[in-house]
């Protein structure tokens, strides 16, 4: 295989769960779930049928509940249909359907359509009553002290801020959230361009992300793990590739991810990473932010600690050095249509700013 092959940005390695195959599959095993499955810690994927946290575990009766009426009015009504059709059939009552029904005429026909009309109100008031309800148990923060994660859309990433808490000054972040086990997490949600929707279906109900506005949503993960998620209002030709990880951390743990993420980006070690820092400062800053260094662009993803993240392109490819290289170099052949445009940069230049990368743990 040539170099440029190696580079070509189908041969970059994809998450799994893509494509036709990928989106049947995934429906697929969320319709089957083992209780086996369940009890493993956070391991939802994008199910809507497993939940973890008060307000996952609220929703999760009623998708149930919806789910099983909607199976049961389809088989109802098939039944129905298909006794009438047979009931006429065996009578050899060929011709009734031209004569006419007149309803009105039976009082046997009215009570069936009366006791139809009562029944379907019934389950409409019992469902109505129990979707208000869920929506007013998700919308309350739970126990505990709670925290704030500001999250904002754009095509096609999440930034994700953190304000100061205990000590440890506010920072940024990209796509990946970190949330401590146990304690309710309030999102606030705005957008820098098009309506987007954050949607974490483990762990609680979708909300807009409006322009102008800012919507909130709190949510809880009550075992620690990694929670998927996805935009869930189609905004633009990347619309798909818009991925959310929520990690749900142990306190001390969440504690240390904040800490180490609070802090500027460490100088580089070595000479090849010491010039790439100065041709990403050259090529990259206007766009980005690396805390501690003249790099303060905010168009794109803060990328201070770009290294220490498990995906790249909001989700899309796993964050392993070939995968970064790639991306660097073909951004737009992977993610055609998204701001970062192909860098046009000389060989020597991308390996350097992607030995600097490197270091951004
Ligand atoms: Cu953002 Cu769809």
């Amino acid at each position: 295989m040539s170099g440029a092959e190696a580079l070509r940005p189908d041969a970059v390695r994809r998450l799994p769960g893509r494509g036709a195959r990928g989106a049947a599959t995934l429906f697929l095993s969320s319709l089957f779930v083992t209780s086996a499955a369940a009890a493993r810690a956070a391991d939802t994927g994008l199910s809507v049928l497993r939940s973890s946290g008060r307000q996952g575990d609220a929703i999760l009766p009623l998708t149930w509940g919806l789910l099983i009426l909607g199976v049961v009015v389809v088989v109802v009504m098939a039944a129905l249909v298909g006794g009438a059709i047979l009931v006429r059939w065996r009578r050899g009552d060929a011709q009734a359907e031209t004569r006419g029904i007149a309803v009105g005429g039976d009082g046997r026909a009215l009570t069936w359509v009366y006791s139809g009309l009562a029944l379907t109100a019934a389950i409409l008031v019992v469902f109505v009553w129990w979707t208000i309800s869920t929506l007013a148990a998700i919308d309350a923060p739970g126990d505990g002290p709670a925290m704030t994660v500001r999250i904002d859309g754009h095509q096609w990433w999440w930034e994700v801020r953190y304000a100061e808490a205990d000590g440890s000054p506010g920072f940024e972040t990209a796509n990946e959230i970190h949330v401590p086990v146990g304690r309710p997490v309030r999102f606030e949600l705005t957008t820098s361009d098009v309506i987007h929707t954050f949607w974490v279906p483990a762990l609680g109900g979708k909300m807009d992300m409006i322009p102008g506005q800012t919507n909130q949503v709190w949510l809880q993960a009550d075992r620690p793990g990694v929670y998927l998620g996805v935009c869930n209002e189609y905004c633009g030709v990347q619309h798909a590739h818009m991925a959310i990880r929520v990690i749900a951390q142990p306190e001390a743990e969440f504690d240390a991810w904040r800490k180490a993420h609070a802090a500027p980006a460490q100088t580089p070690a070595g000479a090849e990473a010491a010039a790439g820092q100065g041709d990403f400062m050259e090529n990259c800053g206007g766009c980005h932010r690396v805390r501690g260094t003249r790099a303060d662009g905010t168009l794109g993803p803060d990328l201070t600690h770009l290294a220490s993240r498990q995906t790249l392109a909001a989700g899309m490819l796993p964050n392993t050095p070939e995968n970064l290289a790639d991306w660097i170099a073909h951004p737009q052949k992977i993610k055609p249509g998204n701001l970062m445009p192909d860098p046009g940069l000389a060989a020597g230049q991308l390996d350097r700013i992607h030995a600097y990368l490197l270091t951004l743990e």
